[in-house]
């Protein structure tokens, strides 16, 4: 947004700009020799071996790391407990009464747990569930506000063994019910409901329509965090109130040893069919890989407080809201409620007030802080923060010079972190207090991580552009798809014979090893940070009864980095105006986006319904997506020859260029 701070912008903004470590940053950095990289890359064993020292290990590991992809343990031998490592053993080097979580309510309420707290509250928990039944192995799903339950309620499951699969509370019951349902999950612990912009979301309400279809499901805990006014029905036998649960249990509770290679957590995510996939983690690889990430790219110490804004019910609020900062030490800030609420400097002020020191962010909320204005950060007093972050899509030079400028005060480095469900922690990042970071790039791959760039036929690309891939585990990788490992072998290792692994994002390399993401390559999309299958809202959508046929693309998008647009064709004699379709065709593609939000969650609403008599098909039958994103995104549309019927993109052209949709 041009103003006349921004008036040298596009110097900034020349190909090889790049912003070396402040020098202050770099003096007192945890890294800040290079030659980290060559050691990492000379002996990748012996650097996770030296990792794997920051983890309170029970029974000493034996082997760093064995197999190759598609199946591989990490640490294998050793016993620990995520729980115990992030709790236990802060209290015994002399963090017992140091904040672990400042949590802001969206209500302005404030409360704070030391890591002593928090462990009783996790015990208390992780008795009561063990006194529902639940037993190592068994999976408890979540689905729950940005709360210091939230939190607590992973670290009981991860004290006791069990399986825990956190659910996003903007999903729907029928995503919800579709996760607990695959996982078979024996217990459920939600909320009343969460507030979000001053409305309670009511997921109770949500959650007992997904339990109609959830036969696994015996026990359902629920937060009393809305309160009254807000009603919330119980049914007896099966729910019981989260604060009488705990309120009866004892305050110890000893930590399950579990093997290196036993499941910590199942959290699903979108594929490119309509079903998303249960993406497994074990646990000593991903206790190494969360820790030691979290050390370096954060370079946490034990005066900072951590504020990554990711909801838990994503990896990133796992990895880095969770199990990475609270091994570290950290105290971690969490907030419940949205960024514009009750205006839009809610984030700032949290800041301001927290003494926030590290804030780690994705672009699509910069992006929204760009377009609401520099003069509302300067209206805080931001001079806490030290260190900034960004994740989940690709960040804009633009912006990445904006969030310098505005948040940074052109004194914090900024961390572009790539990463997936899947990866488990961050693998492409620059080390803020080594690497000369630069706009729109992610940096070059995290020590020991080796990655490359790949054309079509599996030829490694020294510079320029082409597929990511990834040659050598790393501990935090996935080790399966929950009840599929046919599925794991097939998305991530079946191209070019298994000798990658296979993140699904195109990449470019610049001359020193920097790596620019350029988003993805299949059919997910990435909108606002989450990811989500064209298949997934396609089937959505021919679920509604006048819909014959769908396809659904992501144009570029200002604010969302990729917004959803879906071309439909309604079935015969089931034209706008038919009864519960809509008088209009507007009426209609709303009714059509509000059934994509209530089947999988108004993350996917779609953007934009176009109704249309036929979608652009090859001879073949294939619906060119590729057309429809050139007609979406206003392009001349590319090749059509091989249409079946050529005359379908004038046609399309039209509707598109006509506002009624
Ligand atoms: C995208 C989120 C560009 C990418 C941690 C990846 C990024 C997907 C970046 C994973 C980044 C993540 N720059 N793109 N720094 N970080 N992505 O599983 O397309 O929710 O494949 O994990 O987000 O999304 P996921």
């Amino acid at each position: 947004m041009p103003d006349s701070k921004d008036a040298a912008l596009s110097d900034l903004l020349t190909e090889d700009r790049r912003f070396a470590p402040p020098a202050a940053f770099a003096a007192d950095a945890r890294v800040n020799d290079a030659a980290i990289y060559d050691r990492a890359g000379a002996d990748p064993a012996a650097f996770w071996a030296n990792e794997a020292a920051r983890v309170p290990w029970m029974t000493p590991w034996e082997t760093v790391t064995r197999g190759q992809f598609p199946h591989v343990t990490w640490f294998d031998g050793g016993k620990l407990n995520l729980a115990h490592a992030c709790l236990d053993a802060q209290i015994e080097k002399g963090r017992a009464n140091k904040a672990a979580i400042i949590w802001e309510g969206e209500d302005g309420e404030v409360r704070t747990v030391t890591y002593r707290q928090l462990r009783r509250d996790v015990c208390r928990l992780a008795n009561g569930l063990k006194s529902l039944g639940v037993e190592r192995g068994d999976r408890v799903a979540i689905y729950m506000p940005m709360t210091i339950e939230a939190v607590a309620t992973m670290l009981a499951c991860a004290r006791i063994g069990a399986i825990h699969s956190v659910v996003f509370g903007g999903f729907s019951a029928e995503s919800l019910a579709g996760r607990i349902v695959d996982a078979s999950a024996k217990v459920l612990v939600t909320a009343d409901g969460g507030w979000r912009r001053g409305h309670v979301v009511a997921l109770k309400d949500e959650a007992d329509r997904a339990l109609l279809h959830t036969p696994s499901v015996e026990k359902v805990v629920v937060l009393q965090r809305a309160r009254d006014p807000f009603p919330c029905k119980m049914t007896p036998g099966r729910d019981v109130w989260y604060h009488d649960l705990v309120s009866v249990q004892p305050d110890q509770c000893p930590p399950e040893a579990m093997g290196a290679e036993d499941v910590l957590f199942i959290l699903y995510t979108s594929g490119t069919t309509g079903k998303p996939k249960g993406i497994v983690h074990t646990t000593g690889g991903y206790a190494v890989g969360t820790a030691a990430t979290t050390a370096m790219v954060f370079d946490l110490t034990d005066d900072d407080v951590f504020w990554c804004t990711a909801d838990i019910g994503w990896v990133t609020g796992h990895s880095y809201v969770v199990y990475g900062p609270l091994q570290n030490g950290a105290t971690v800030m969490l907030y419940e409620g949205a960024p514009d609420f009750p205006r839009r400097d809610r984030f700032w002020e949290i800041i301001a007030r927290h003494h926030v020191t590290i804030f780690y962010t994705a672009p699509t909320a910069i992006r929204a802080f760009m377009k609401w204005g520099h003069e509302l950060p300067e209206l805080h007093d931001l001079s806490s923060l030290r260190l900034i972050g960004s994740v989940g899509e690709p960040i804009n030079p633009e912006a990445w010079i904006w969030y310098h400028r505005h948040i940074g005060a052109e004194r914090c480095p900024i961390v572009d972190t790539w990463w997936q469900t899947e990866t488990g922690h961050i693998m492409i990042s620059g080390l803020p207090g080594v690497t000369a970071m630069k706009p729109g790039y992610a940096g070059p791959p995290m020590p020991a991580i080796d990655a490359c760039i790949v054309d079509d036929d599996g030829n490694e690309v020294a510079r320029g552009s082409g597929t990511l891939a990834i040659r050598t585990p790393w501990p935090g990788m996935l080790r399966t798809i929950w009840g599929d490992d046919e599925r794991f072998k097939a998305t991530y290792f079946s191209r070019w014979g298994g000798r990658f692994y296979f993140p699904g994002d195109g990449a470019k390399r610049d001359e020193h090893g920097n790596l620019m993401i350029l988003g993805r390559i299949d059919d997910v999309l990435n909108v606002a940070g989450h990811r989500i299958g064209t298949m997934e809202v396609e089937s959505a959508l021919v679920d509604h009864p006048a819909v014959a046929e769908a396809a659904v693309i992501g144009r570029a998008h200002e604010l969302k980095g990729q917004a959803i647009v879906a071309f439909v064709t309604l079935k015969d004699g089931a034209t706008a105006g038919t009864p519960g379709i809509g008088k209009t065709r507007a009426e209609t593609c709303e009714t059509l986006r509000q059934h994509v939000a209530a089947k999988i969650g108004a993350l996917a609403r779609p953007e934009e319904v176009y109704l249309t008599a036929d979608l652009p098909k090859t001879r073949s039958g294939k619906i060119m997506r590729r057309l429809l994103r050139d007609i979406a995104e206003g392009r001349a549309v590319g090749d059509t020859t091989t249409l079946a019927d050529p005359a379908v993109m004038g046609r399309l052209k039209d509707l598109y260029a006509d506002t009624d949709g």
